[in-house]
């Protein structure tokens, strides 16, 4: 893990809400949010909200009170203007160390946070210790890259252009796809049942589009200003050009794949 690696600062919350979200976040916070909202929740607990795109499906969908809560505050900046509801409290909060009292709420929720979190265990019993007795946490994390090829035809382009590789992707979103694995920390922290999901979408967008959001919208921009091979203008053309040879000049379907995991 690097310093830029959990930094979605400066332009990145407004890239991430304008490009990322519809291409890939939307569709699974439908899934996570008919999860979260199965039990009637009274209290939910999010953590890594970002620019809060599963907080507002859940909002729409319940009447759950909501404690959103994000590492970085620019995202939660970028949220709370785009859900100004007197139901939701925004705060900055690191998912493994919650600054909040243990057994207050129904339902913990994170969509695709986990990834980012440094000690998984650690984060899992931190999400468990809030939990009211009978609660769940809710979660999805991204199946490998080459599940989700319009990313794996970025990252294969960037680094056939430079010598030191861009390890972002590799190393934090999509790091986290082994389903043993995730039981096995869920079992370390405490959890007695659980339940691990591979689920499938499809993001709808253009060669363009998909270039920005992936090299300016996520920390992989933060990757490539510090490279010395490349910048951010050159690693978006190159980019681009990979993702119009993959799928053509026009619009085109990718598909997407991630784990979707309740545990209690
Ligand atoms: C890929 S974004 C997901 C954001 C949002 N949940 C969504 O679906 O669009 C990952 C988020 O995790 C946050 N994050 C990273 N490490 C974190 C931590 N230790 N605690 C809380 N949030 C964290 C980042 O700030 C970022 O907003």
């Amino acid at each position: 893990m690097t310093s830029s690696d959990s930094a979605f600062v400066g332009r990145i919350p407004e890239i991430y809400e304008e490009l990322l979200v519809p291409l890939v976040f939307a569709e699974p916070a439908g899934h996570l949010a008919a999860a979260v909202l199965a039990s009637d929740p009274h209290d939910i607990l999010e953590t890594a909200a970002g620019t809060g795109v599963l907080t507002r499906v859940l909002v729409a969908g319940g009447a759950a009170s909501i404690t959103a809560t994000d590492l970085n505050e620019p995202m939660l900046v970028a949220a709370e203007a785009l859900c100004p509801s007197e139901r939701v409290s925004w705060q900055v909060a690191d998912a493994l160390s919650l600054p909040v009292p243990e057994a207050s709420y129904d339902v913990v929720a994170c969509q695709f946070g986990v990834m980012f979190f440094p000690d998984k265990v650690r984060g899992y019993a931190e999400a468990r210790r809030v939990l009211r007795p009978g609660g769940s946490f809710h979660f999805n994390a991204w199946d490998r890259l080459e599940a989700n090829p319009a990313w794996a035809v970025v990252s294969n382009a960037l680094n056939a252009v430079v010598r030191t590789p861009l390890g972002f992707l590799r190393r934090m979103p999509y790091s986290y796809y082994d389903a043993e694995l995730i039981a096995s920390h869920l079992e370390a922290a405490g959890y007695t049942d659980f339940e691990v999901r591979r689920m499938t979408g499809t993001s709808v967008s253009d060669a363009d589009h998909t270039a920005r959001a992936i090299c300016q919208g996520t920390p992989l921009r933060g990757e490539i200003e510090a490279h010395p091979e490349i910048d951010v203008e050159r690693a978006t053309e190159v980019a681009t050009a990979a993702l119009r040879e993959a799928y053509g000049d026009g619009g085109f379907e990718a598909p997407i794949s991630w784990l979707q995991v309740s545990a209690s």
